[in-house]
């Protein structure tokens, strides 16, 4: 059967409008599209800048079988490599995944991913995983309102290309991958497209600590592995920190 499909013209957030269709029932991969957002949300509680005509931006609910919660944080890196495989297949770009979720093109953020679960008590009932893409020049924000450089599919691809192209696009890859997240074939790919391996990072962490570090790669549960001057290493959890390069 076809997933069911909301598509608005505005709407505050297709996240929250995911999961209050989760809360009252929503099929498994039911799917919210929206053209323009009012109120879209980044991870962090950031604001996500959607306005109309040159974004995408939907939301899907997944309601998971038996997955335990140490694999939630596996959900948002799932759009992300399923952004990244579309963006290869469709338009031979070569585009980069910033741990744990941010998809980079030419060391620039195009897309973000945020994944939200819905609890009844203890049962984990849906994960809604919310994908934001920049695609036309104007859906990249002024300069002066982010905190990482941006850009847009256009820019990378050279041309306008179609929106609902794309997002047949990434639907695909997601089913591809949708149940194999625990899988050593999805953690290959992941890491493979890992970027600044090897290189200097620094980590800021929303409370405000920060500092510097060579980043070695990602564990199978989904954490940055990090050198330390010392010659140690240590791990960090999935949203947790936020990275940056030098
Ligand atoms: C981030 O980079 O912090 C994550 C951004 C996620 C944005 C998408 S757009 C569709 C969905 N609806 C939202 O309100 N947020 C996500």
């Amino acid at each position: 059967p076809l997933p069911e499909v909301r598509f608005y013209a505005e709407t505050g957030s297709t996240n929250q409008d995911a999961l209050d269709w989760a809360a009252q029932g929503a099929p498994e991969l039911a799917l919210v599209v929206a053209d323009h957002q009012t109120a879209g949300r980044g991870r962090f509680s950031r604001q996500w800048f959607t306005p109309p005509g040159a974004a995408l931006a939907f939301s899907i609910v997944l309601r998971p079988v038996q997955v335990s919660t140490a694999h939630i944080p596996l959900y948002s890196p799932l759009g992300a490599l399923s952004v990244v495989q579309a963006l290869e297949n469709a338009y031979h770009l070569k585009p980069q995944i910033k741990w744990p979720n941010d998809v980079l093109l030419n060391d620039r953020k195009v897309c973000g991913v945020l994944a939200e679960a819905l609890w009844q008590g203890e049962a984990l009932q849906a994960i809604v995983l919310g994908i934001g893409i920049n695609v036309a020049p104007s859906s990249v924000p002024p300069a002066d309102q982010i905190l990482f450089p941006a850009t847009c599919v256009d820019e990378a691809v050279g041309r306008s290309i179609n929106r609902w192209e794309l997002l047949a696009k990434v639907l695909k890859v997601l089913l591809e991958w949708h149940g194999k997240i625990t899988t050593s074939a999805f953690f290959a790919e992941w890491q493979k497209r890992l970027a600044f391996v090897g290189q200097m990072v620094r980590l800021e962490n929303p409370g405000g600590d920060s500092f510097e570090s060579l980043l070695l790669g990602v564990h199978t549960n989904g954490h940055l592995r990090l050198q330390l001057d010392d010659g140690s290493e240590r791990s960090f959890a999935i949203g947790d920190l936020k990275l940056r390069p030098l």
